[in-house]
């Protein structure tokens, strides 16, 4: 049974689900609790999934309590009934930590997918690093992406034979998405001798001062340089939706937009000339696409990319954040090396090796 109920976590599980219906070896049922809504349709919808059961729980402006309770209260049925062999949750929502208690609570084998990634610090990013430390104690199968989360559990005295390093089916999921002749309305309204950076920015940690901030130095460096584009898809909390239409309203060269659809968004990605994030994910699917990312970020559990030379962080603070920019549009040497890092998250073949793993496991 997959449990998942945010953008994130359906785009690398979908991977996963696919790679089941080639295999006898699996059955699957698909659980959405709906943490998400539009978003998470979006995914479904370019994926071709249909899930088992929706909870169906997005409530404008939720809080974290409300989105922990709603799962796990409305779980208990669900795996009391189907008694599944084994629940996999995916990184560090409120829904993953909410979905491997339950799971506990029924006695019910958890796999955790992109398991091991740490910062340390209880905070940054918030929740999320509580959800991931909280979902690794109660897991009983992991599969890190790297060499290095894989360490992190083990300091953390996680048994090494529950650990399998198999990649990141964030990158998996590229093989289904990015498309050689990709064309977006959008690219139409942007001058082609332009060069378009890629901007998303969502994070709770974040909503509180760092958002204004880095929008105001966007807004800065773009009416600097008069070939510089920005396209920004707002995530639809009411929050970010608020801020960023306040700083980037008529603003001519930034073009706001709903959130895309994972195939739009990543063959954007594909086209731009780099991105600035604070997302997790985003910071894995761009070294494969040969895109440097400026993380909008004081920590990164992604220390591969910055590794890797294709992530830089950056932090939220407005001085940071131009000198950053400013770097990359006008010191080509320091861009070229950023593009041409080697991506660490890899060979697009994880769901192939979880599922393998499972079966071990179970053997
Ligand atoms: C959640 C995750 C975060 C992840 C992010 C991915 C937690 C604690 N946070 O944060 O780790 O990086 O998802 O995007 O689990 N909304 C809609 N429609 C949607 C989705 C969201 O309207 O399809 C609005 C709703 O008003 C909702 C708000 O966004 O209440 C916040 O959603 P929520 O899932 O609580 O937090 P995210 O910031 O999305
Ligand atoms: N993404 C998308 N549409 C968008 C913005 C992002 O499909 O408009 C994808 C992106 O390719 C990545 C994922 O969403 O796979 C990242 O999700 P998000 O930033 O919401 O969450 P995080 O990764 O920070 O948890």
């Amino acid at each position: 049974m997959l449990i998942f109920g945010t953008r994130p976590e359906a785009i690398k599980m979908a991977p996963i689900i696919k790679a089941i219906y080639k295999d006898d070896r699996f059955e699957s049922v698909v659980v959405i609790t709906g943490q998400h809504r539009e978003m998470l349709d979006q995914v479904l919808s370019d994926f071709k999934i249909v899930p088992d059961y929706d909870l169906n729980l997005m409530k404008t402006s939720q809080t974290l309590s409300s989105i922990t309770t709603g799962v796990i209260s409305n779980l208990d049925n669900i795996l009391k009934n189907d008694e599944p062999d084994i629940v996999l949750v995916h990184g560090d929502t409120a829904t993953t930590f909410a979905a491997s208690i339950s799971a506990f609570y029924h006695q019910i084998p958890i796999g955790h997918v992109e398991a091991g990634l740490r910062t340390w610090n209880k905070y940054s990013p918030f929740p999320e690093e509580m959800n991931r430390q909280l979902t690794d104690t109660l897991a009983d199968i992991y599969f890190a992406p790297t060499t290095q989360s894989k360490d992190n559990l083990l300091l953390e005295n996680h048994a090494e034979e529950n650990i399998y390093v198999t990649g990141n089916t964030a990158i998996d999921a590229l093989r289904y998405t990015v498309q050689r002749d990709y064309n977006h309305a959008v690219l139409s309204n942007v001058d082609k001798n332009h060069r378009l950076i890629l901007l998303t920015m969502h994070r709770r940690e974040n909503q509180d001062g760092g958002l204004k901030d880095v929008f105001q130095s966007v807004k800065h460096v773009v009416q600097e340089y008069d070939d510089v584009e920005v396209v920004f898809p707002v995530h639809l909390s009411p929050v970010v939706q608020n801020i960023a239409h306040e700083v980037f309203d008529n603003v001519d060269k930034v073009h706001l937009l709903p959130p895309l659809n994972t195939i739009d968004f990543q063959n954007l990605a594909a086209k731009s000339y780099f991105i600035m994030t604070d997302s997790g994910g985003v910071q894995e699917e761009a070294p494969s696409l040969g895109k440097p990312v400026l993380v909008l970020r004081d920590t990164t559990e992604r220390p591969e990319g910055v590794a890797a030379g294709t992530l830089k962080l950056v932090g939220t603070h407005a001085d940071n954040v131009t000198e950053g920019m400013k770097l990359l549009l006008d010191d080509v040497d320091t861009y070229q090396k950023m593009a041409q890092a080697k991506n660490p998250y890899g060979d697009g073949n994880a769901s192939e090796k979880i599922l393998d793993a499972i079966h071990h496991y179970f053997e």
